[in-house]
């Protein structure tokens, strides 16, 4: 039966989905994904970073920190930097790769993408070496990230990487999203899903550990680096009664990163009692080069969800997540 409408009460008001290009306060060039229900997202040319994430209440999902420097050369703390030609520090890289500090251009002509037909809210970016990148990373590479909300407000972020060399050179890489996620109380906080697995901690000189018990929770500083992470992961706040849900393809593994208080006073763009608020759930190919013979591609991707806590731990039984991929 349909709903009867009351003649007093005000009309609905209809929305439609919208990409907007426009400047943040420092001048940065942004662009808004607004869909039909009221949810929201944005993303920066800069470093080709999502920098928002909003629900249909207005209720932001991503953590961005206060003190975060909009301005080149920083990468923007929070959100979800890309991490890319390498996750991490090793040889002359810089830390995290390159892409999360580069502008990025507007992909006005992308090739043919696999989508689903009900997203119609997306924006494409791109990224190519600059000379300089050439002298740190020599390779040809074109970099295509698909930022998109799907109907309902799901936040998807596809990367295609292509080995663009001319002269015959495969290239490695490592890669993450590195997603901040806002959440109420990091001590009350548990992820689902990662219980159970081999993991290298970056705390303990990079040792490799399993992982006891239930669910993960948060005590004190983390920064591991899970192996063979299940495609889909719940990071539950009971206090919002809020629980994430994150699923991935093509990225084996899956970083989780919380400064705590000692760390956080040394970091010039973190407030000191920020960490409080946000935990980094990073899908990721670390542990694992990938590597592509010119003219190859490789593709990653991410989907995050926000849904009522109603959501039951104990719904992501490794066992049973491993067997409903849903990509
Ligand atoms: C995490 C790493 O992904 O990123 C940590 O595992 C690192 O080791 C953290 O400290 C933050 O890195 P950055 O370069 O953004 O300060």
């Amino acid at each position: 039966m349909a709903a009867a409408t009351s003649s007093s009460s005000p009309p609905t008001p209809q929305r439609s989905s919208s990409v907007e290009r426009t400047k943040g306060p420092t001048g940065l060039e942004k662009i808004v994904l607004r869909e039909a229900r009221g949810w929201s997202a944005e993303v920066h040319l800069y470093g080709g970073q999502v920098t928002s994430w909003k629900n249909d209440h207005g209720d932001e999902l991503l953590f961005v920190s206060s003190k975060a420097i909009f301005k080149p050369p920083k990468a923007i703390r929070g959100g979800i930097p890309i991490c890319f030609p390498q996750f991490g520090t090793q040889g002359n890289l810089e830390k995290h790769g390159f892409a999360r500090n580069r502008f990025w251009a507007i992909d006005d002509n992308p090739p043919p993408f696999p989508v689903n037909t009900a997203i119609k809210t997306f924006a494409d970016l791109i990224l190519k070496p600059s000379e300089e990148d050439l002298k740190v990373w020599p390779h040809s590479f074109e970099f295509r990230l698909r930022v998109a909300l799907a109907p309902g407000g799901d936040l998807i972020l596809t990367s295609r990487i292509r080995n663009t060399n001319i002269d015959g050179r495969t290239f490695s890489f490592t890669f993450a999203y590195h997603t901040y996620l806002s959440v109420s109380d990091i001590s009350e906080i548990r992820v689902e899903g990662l219980e159970t697995l081999d993991y290298f901690d970056n705390l303990n000189e990079k040792e490799r550990f399993t992982e006891q018990g239930d669910a993960i929770v948060f005590e004190a500083e983390v920064d591991k680096i899970y192996l063979d992470a299940p495609s889909k992961i719940a990071i539950i706040d009971h206090e919002k009664k809020r629980t994430y849900v994150l699923r991935k393809d093509g990225l084996p593994d899956t970083v989780v990163w919380n400064p705590w208080d000692k760390k956080s006073k040394n970091m010039q763009d973190l407030g000191d009692e920020e960490y409080k608020h946000m935990l980094c759930v990073e899908p990721a190919a670390v542990e694992k080069l990938i590597t592509l013979k010119p003219g190859e591609e490789w593709k990653g991707r991410m989907e995050l969800s926000a849904v009522p806590s109603s959501y039951c731990s104990g719904q992501l039984d490794p066992e049973k997540v491993l067997q409903g991929l849903e990509f």
